[in-house]
This record gives C-alpha cells, sequence and structure tokens, in this order.
C-alpha cells in the first residue's frame, strides 16, 4: 500500500528517517533498516570526523525542536566502509548517503570515495546545514548552489546512482523560482525539501537564558514549528520541477495524517526527524500504519490514488479547519440544560411549599 520510488529506487514503505537524529553509527543504522522504514539514510558527512557543536545542542518541546548540533560525524570514510554498508544492505532496505561537505572540493572528495560502492543506492547532497559557525547555509546562495551542482553532478559517483539535493526552506515565490530551475538544469533525480528553518531561537523566560548553547542560542527549527513550512515547500518544488525530478518531504511527520498532507502536496515520499528522536525507529511502524488506515478510510490502495493532487480551496465545499474554534460540545450542552431544568423545577415546587401568606409577605418587601 505504501510502496514507492524516489529516483528510480523502489521503497517498500514512503516513511523512513531523516538524516539527523539516531544515524550516526552502524548499529542506528541497522535499527532504523530493521524498522518499517523504507529506506536508510546516514548522518550527513563531511571529510574528516567531527564533535560538533558544545551541548545542549537539541532541544524538543511539545511544538517541535531544535537543533544546533554542527555536523557532529564520524567522517565520510565511516558511512562507507563496506562493514558499514553491508550491515545495512542486510537489513534489505536501500542505503542512502547524505553528504555536507564545507565546500565544493570536500564534497567532490567524499564522491570519490562513494564511487563505485555498490550498496549505496543513492546520495543526498545537504545543501542546506544553517549550523556550522561562519558557514552560510549555500542554498540560499544561488549563484553558489548553481555552481556546486554543476560541478557534483558531473563526479562519476552520480552517473552510477541517482543524486537528491537537500534543499533549504523557502520562504518567497522568486526564490522557489529560482531554486528550482537551477535544479531543474542538472541531471538530479529528487530534492527533499526542507532542512530546518535555520538560526531560530527558544527562549527559557524563567532562567532569561537562550535554550541552546551553540552559536549565541540560534539554531535549526523542525518538528511540528515547521510542518506548513515543508507542506508549501514540497508543493513549491512539485509544481515547478520536472516530472522526472521526485520531491521528498521533510518538516513535522508526527503522524499519519501528517505524512498524507505531504504526499497530497506532491512528496513520493516522507521523511521522520524530530519523532524518530524521540521514539526511536518505532516511530516509523506507527506513522506508516497510521497513514495506511486514513488511506482504507479513503478507499486509496496506494500513495499514487492521491499524490500531489491538493485541491485548491472551494467554499461551497469548505469544512472547519482544524484550527477553528470547535462548536460546543453536544454532551456539555445538553448537561447545561438538564441543570436549568432541575433549578426551574426545585423553585417551583418551593414555590408551592412556601405558605401563601408568608409569600406575599416576603414579596411586598422587595416591592
Ligand atoms: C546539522 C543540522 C542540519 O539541519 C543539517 O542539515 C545537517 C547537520 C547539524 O547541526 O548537525
Amino acid at each position: 500500500m505504501l510502496k514507492t520510488s524516489i529516483g528510480g529506487i523502489a521503497l517498500d514503505c514512503c516513511v523512513y528517517n531523516a538524516s539527523g537524529p539516531r544515524t550516526n553509527s552502524k548499529n542506528l543504522l541497522v535499527a532504523i533498516g530493521e524498522s518499517r522504514a523504507g529506506a536508510v539514510l546516514c548522518k550527513s558527512a563531511t571529510l574528516e570526523e567531527r564533535k560538533g557543536n558544545p551541548h545542549p545542542r537539541y532541544l524538543e518541546t511539545e511544538h517541535g525542536s531544535i537543533n544546533s548540533e554542527g555536523l557532529p560525524n564520524k567522517g565520510i570514510d565511516y558511512y562507507v566502509d563496506s562493514a558499514v554498508v553491508d550491515a545495512v544492505v542486510a537489513t534489505g532496505k536501500p542505503y542512502i548517503l547524505s553528504l555536507s561537505g564545507l565546500s565544493l572540493k570536500n564534497n567532490l572528495a567524499m564522491l570519490d570515495k562513494a564511487k563505485g560502492i555498490e550498496g549505496i543506492s543513492a546520495i543526498e547532497l545537504n545543501l542546506a546545514c544553517p549550523n556550522v559557525p561562519g558557514k552560510p547555509t549555500m542554498a540560499y546562495d544561488f549563484d553558489q548552489m548553481d555552481e556546486v551542482l554543476a560541478a557534483v553532478c558531473e563526479h562519476p559517483a552520480c552517473q552510477e546512482r541517482p543524486l537528491g539535493v537537500k534543499l533549504a526552506p523557502y520562504f518567497d515565490m522568486p526564490h522557489f523560482d529560482r531554486a528550482a530551475a537551477i535544479v531543474n538544469k542538472y541531471k538530479i533525480s529528487f530534492v527533499v525539501c526542507t532542512n530546518t528553518i535555520g538560526n531560530a531561537m527558544l527562549v527559557d523566560a524563567e532562567t532569561e537564558e537562550a535554550c541552546i548553547a551553540p552559536k549565541g542560542g540560534y539554531g535549526g527549527l523542525g518538528g511540528g514549528y515547521i510542518k506548513q513550512t515543508a507542506l508549501a515547500n514540497v508543493r513549491a518544488m512539485r509544481e515547478r520541477l520536472k516530472d522526472s525530478i521526485d520531491v521528498v518531504g521533510v518538516g513535522g511527520v508526527s503522524n499519519g495524517v501528517d505524512a498524507f498532507e505531504l504526499i497530497l502536496c506532491g512528496a513520493s515520499a516522507v521523511q521522520v526527524g524530530t519523532k524518530h528522536y524521540k521514539e526511536g525507529p518505532v516511530c516509523f511502524t506507527r506513522i506508516a500504519g497510521e497513514l495506511e488506515d486514513l488511506m482504507r478510510r479513503k478507499n486509496y490502495s496506494s500513495i499514487e490514488d492521491f499524490r500531489g493532487k491538493l485541491k485548491p480551496f472551494s467554499a461551497r465545499k469548505a469544512k472547519p479547519t482544524p484550527t477553528a474554534t470547535p462548536p460546543a460540545k453536544k454532551s456539555s450542552s445538553s448537561a447545561t440544560n438538564v441543570i436549568v431544568l432541575l433549578q426551574a423545577v426545585f423553585i417551583a415546587v418551593l414555590i408551592t411549599l412556601v405558605d401563601k401568606s408568608k409569600l406575599d409577605q416576603l414579596l411586598a418587601r422587595f416591592m
């Protein structure tokens, strides 16, 4: 029911992990592969191992998360090592390598190391990490993005397998236009929309401090905070990209309905980050099951039945939106009616029981 494909790679389940939480080691990657996740995506790798930013660098609230990990990872050699690749491949899930080089030169050097490794099904080039001090988000510098994609797409490692590009969230129509026009120029098989909303801040009013330590408290927002931005980015890119380029949605997927909404906006698959951090790989089983339940209720047998088929608003069919104030519950309004009725009966009984003359005296006092 949840079968899909991204960049021509078949996935049994359209829900899998985002690069980031719980993706840093072989054991964690194998645990994802053994869950219901449709693919296994590793932590964004850099050329050298990195310890990342000081702690605390991740915080979850009831509305989402903020992180500024600063690309802690074991270095490219670890993620392309046959011990890791073979262990993930043994789970039967496609292994996707995430690369986030600190320069074009580093990205090309990492691609040299990925070349010829059969177990790597696809590459996700991350152009949108906002958390390395002093390194601007590449996906916001369109000239640089163009230059990087031109060079990366020529690399033999990207001829051997599909290349995907993880983009930053955009907030303005000309930026959607520009980003899509650049991606459309190259042999890119999928885009991932979207990375965290960079350089946001959570503040603790009690302690009067920023909630995370790195970069003076600035970090990337994820989870529920960014669902609507992710929906819009998936939709905007789906509307602008060539049909041959798949869109993968990420941002705020907490349940099956969130996954459904991203697919309705055009996603061929969805990634889960914040909930994976919190729940571990069981989140993929839960979210996939909830998505299937919703699809059964709507009589859909495949995600192709509704992928990208978001309808424009229609006033005629308008139903209350989930954020509208819900009507008062029937049970509570009928409970109020019963109370009023009982009060009236009580007063009537009182009046008939009280001596008529006393009642006249009482009334006279107030008249
Ligand atoms: C990190 C954060 C990101 O949003 C990303 O795309 C890559 C790395 C990090 O802080 O480690």
